[in-house]
């Protein structure tokens, strides 16, 4: 069967996630399964983190000696819990979910897994829930509403201190960012081009944008004026 350029290509980018992940520590049992439950049980499981970014995500934690972390967007939990992962004992994760109907779904993943101690979660619209948050957070970790994400980061600056991390997910948009004029009906390749256009522009932010699954920037906040 002879291979059209397009399936040459599919079949090459399959190959290096599967090496890739070959090469990088092993996704945990307990993840396993969420990811497991995930794909049986939610409609588009596609939307989680997974074994690549779920260890990423933990070496951050681990890297940058986080203590407090807010997750805007949980879906199945799955984020949330490789990060807590990464948090030492007395560490905190707050993770804020709009949709009610997955609430029971990822209380069972946190209650299963012993990291899920160390998490709180919030059913809600984060853009509420934040300003009544009281806390300071060393990573924020934007994965919610894409039409959102630069709102999203003004309302967790008072929140945030001088070398806090914000990882913002999904900034390459299945490669949409590429194109110069999206459809109007298109609010969220629109939201997204123009967040990584004001972060990258914002003498605020220090950011690095890595290629990984969907795009995932790395924000530094270096000052607050
Ligand atoms: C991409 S999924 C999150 C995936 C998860 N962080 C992970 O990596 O495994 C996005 C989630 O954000 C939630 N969401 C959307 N808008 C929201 C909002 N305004 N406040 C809180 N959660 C929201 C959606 O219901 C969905 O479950």
């Amino acid at each position: 069967m002879n291979l059209s350029q397009k399936e040459k290509y599919q079949q090459t980018e399959q190959d290096i996630d599967l090496y890739v992940e070959a090469h990088t520590s092993p996704e945990p049992d307990y993840l396993k399964e969420v990811f497991r439950n995930t794909n049986l049980f939610t409609i588009n499981p596609r939307m989680m983190s997974g074994h690549l970014q779920g260890r990423l995500l933990k070496m951050l934690v681990e890297l940058t000696g986080a203590k407090k972390i807010i997750e805007l967007g949980t879906f199945s939990g799955y984020s949330a819990l490789a990060m807590a992962e990464g948090l030492p004992q007395d560490g905190r994760l707050t993770t804020i979910e709009i949709n009610d109907e997955m609430e029971d779904f990822i209380r069972r993943q946190f209650a299963t897994a012993s990291h899920g101690k160390k998490i709180d979660l919030i059913i809600g619209d984060a853009l509420q829930i934040i300003p009544t948050l009281t806390d300071s957070y060393d990573i924020a970790f934007i994965d919610a509403d894409k039409r959102l994400y630069w709102q999203y980061v003004e309302a967790l600056i008072p929140h945030l201190h001088i070398n806090s991390l914000i990882i913002a997910d999904n900034t390459l948009w299945d490669g949409k960012v590429l194109i110069s004029n999206p459809s109007p009906a298109d609010r969220q390749t629109h939201s997204i081009k123009s967040f990584n256009d004001r972060i990258a522009a914002d003498p605020r932010f220090e950011p690095v944008m890595l290629p990984l699954r969907d795009g995932l920037t790395l924000i530094r906040l270096v000052t607050k004026l």
